[in-house]
């Protein structure tokens, strides 16, 4: 990372997340400054220790200098202790906090988005990226205070023992620094991978826990477990090499602090022998001396636990800056419903840029309160055209309107609010059949889902559940059947009681004798609403007021059952092979 840019996301991460902590962290730099008094402190009571106990042969001194370096080390646990409680809590609400506007822009974020990334890479932010901005703005804000006061409190005792001796082992200090710093922007990189391999791993194991009977059914485990190994190994090549990097500053400091004592002591020597320096004097600097190894060593790693730090938030920046494109506008007028009447003018939408249009020049005319139906191979683009609806995604040309409004120009919780959406693919949460339900309506009555499970005929089965609609269902449903979780998201569409309604495939799980039940039951969800279907079985849109019949994302028919069997082949052939 270049130099410019770790100081922007340092100087983000300080306005955003860490200001708002200034007293705290204060408090804790107060603490940093009886940390290195009492480290100094230690150091120095070896002058007077040299000098009045083991050359003067002072006996109360004897008691009162060992009893001040108990105290001084007693002082300096203490503010070390209370320093590090008040940090680490800092840095796990900043991580916690991060995490929360991750979860909170994925939740925000435009379906597009969120098809586009992997999700093992949301998972590698949240889980390991905000740990390493806790971490950094833990142990790198405190160490960074604490080490720094304490180097400086020692350096001034070495000067005011010895300048000459200071000066001497002062230069040597900086040369240890600049070996170091080469190795933070490695840091940053590894850290990187380290953390979106970690992701993928998350991932992986969710899919494998997921797809446990497919694995089984095709005896693909060994594969699987090939496949776990490899990411696995990956993960810990990546670990091993952010160690190595973090070790190596190891090797580089002992090496100098040899080469340090060596010096030091030779340099000594010639010092007192010209009566320029005592014993006891020596003493005291040795001691400063050997006590500032740790603080020099942890300065020394902090521009590389800056860059560590810099990097996640950078990753995390990305995500929650990314900017959303289909969001609630408040200012916005909201939705009015009248007619409901739906039109779609020239409307053309393909999901990535450089793809094809996966619908072009799609012009319908809905009059509101009638049946709807789209039909056509699959692929040919008919939940395409559902999903600009409730604008999942917008087209990129064209323009929808619904009672002369167009979609985009009103505030989208009013236009959802008038939308319901069953489809093939049912999502239900790990809680009970009650909670599921009333996703749709938290406010409603037990009386009224009770209603909305009888009109999508699933009350029967409910009621022989252990708990009934207490009964928890397990992962997106496991405990049901196909039919079963189909009929619970009827329900709760029939629940929402909203004048738009969407029927992708809404059927296609349920064997005939439920789909009749469930027929009857779309029939009274449907009634006098507003209704866009596609249907898996052409036979059960035989009553709708108009079919369009869709191939490679356009129009190329509509009318009624009667018209097209007439006249449309792509039609006919449609329903010939479904009668086979
Ligand atoms: N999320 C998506 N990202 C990219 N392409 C998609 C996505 N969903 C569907 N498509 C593509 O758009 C085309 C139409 O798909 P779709 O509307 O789902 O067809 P249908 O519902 O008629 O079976 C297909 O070619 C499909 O591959
Ligand atoms: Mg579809």
């Amino acid at each position: 990372m270049e130099k410019g840019e770790l100081i922007k996301i340092l100087r983000r991460l300080y306005e955003e997340n860490i200001k708002k902590y200034l007293k705290v962290i204060f408090l804790a730099l107060f603490l940093s400054v009886i940390v290195a008094i009492s480290t100094s402190s230690t150091a120095w009571l070896l002058d007077p220790a040299v000098k009045k106990i083991f050359l003067d042969k002072d006996n109360n001194l004897a008691i009162l200098i060992p009893l001040a370096i108990v105290l001084a080390f007693t002082a300096k646990g203490l503010s070390l202790y209370f320093a590090r409680t008040l940090i680490f809590t800092v840095g796990n609400k900043i991580s916690g906090e991060l995490q929360k506007k991750i979860a909170g822009h994925i939740l925000v974020s435009d379906v597009q988005t969120l098809d586009n990334r992997h999700s093992g890479k949301y998972v590698g932010n949240i889980m390991y990226d905000c740990t390493q901005v806790q971490s950094f703005v833990s142990a790198g804000v405190l160490n960074l205070m604490k080490d720094s006061l304490t180097l400086l409190g020692l350096t001034c005792l070495m000067f005011y023992q010895n300048w000459k001796l200071a000066i001497f082992a002062l230069l040597i200090m900086p040369v240890a620094a600049a070996l170091v710093k080469s190795l933070g922007k490695r840091m940053g990189k590894a850290t990187g991978e380290a953390g979106s391999v970690a992701g993928i791993v998350a991932t992986f194991l969710n899919e494998i826990i997921k797809g446990s009977r497919m694995i089984k059914i095709y005896q693909r485990e060994k594969d699987e477990l090939k496949n776990a190994n490899e990411k696995i190994d990956s993960l810990v090549d990546k670990n091993i090499k952010i160690a190595k990097i973090l070790v190596r500053t190891t090797p580089i400091m002992e090496a100098l602090t040899g080469v340090m004592i060596a010096g030091f002591i030779y340099y000594s020597g010639i010092l007192i022998s010209s009566g320029e320096l005592e014993i006891n004097q020596f003493f005291s600097f040795l001691a400063a001396m050997m006590l500032a190894y740790q603080p020099v060593r942890s300065l020394a790693t902090i521009n590389m636990a800056a860059h560590q730090g810099a990097a996640a938030a950078k990753r995390i920046y990305s995500v929650i800056d990314k900017p959303i494109q289909i969001k609630n506008e408040n200012n916005f007028p909201d939705l009015k419903i009248k007619n409901c009447n739906i039109i779609f003018k020239n409307v053309s939408f393909n999901y990535q840029k450089t793809e094809e249009k996966a619908v072009k020049n799609i012009n319908l005319n809905i009059k509101g309160g009638e049946m709807t139906a789209f039909v056509g191979h699959s692929g040919a683009g008919k939940s395409t055209i559902i999903n600009l609806l409730p604008r999942f995604y917008d087209p990129q040309n064209g323009e929808i309107l619904i009672d002369n409004q167009n979609i985009v120009n009103v505030n989208l919780n009013s236009l959802r609010k008038n939308i319901s959406l069953v489809s093939q693919d049912v999502i239900l949460f790990d809680d009970t059949i009650i909670a599921n339900i009333a996703y749709a309506k938290l406010d409603a009555t037990k009386e009224e889902i009770e209603n909305a499970c009888k009109f999508a005929a699933a009350n029967e089965f409910i009621e022989k559940l252990p708990n009934g609609y207490e009964t928890i269902i397990g992962e997106n449903g496991i405990r049901l059947s196909g039919g079963q979780k189909q009929r619970l998201s009827i329900a709760r569409a029939i629940l929402k009681q909203s004048p738009i309604i969407l029927l992708d495939e809404a059927t296609s799980s349920l064997d005939s004798e439920s789909e009749r039940i469930v027929q009857n039951a779309i029939n009274n969800l449907t009634k006098n609403r507003t209704t866009l279907v596609i249907a898996h079985r052409l036979s059960t849109i035989h009553d709708a007021n108009k079919i369009f019949v869709i191939k490679d994302g356009t129009i190329i028919d509509s009318g009624s059952h009667e018209h097209l069997i007439g006249g449309c082949n792509e039609y006919k052939t449609l329903y010939k092979n479904q009668l086979k």
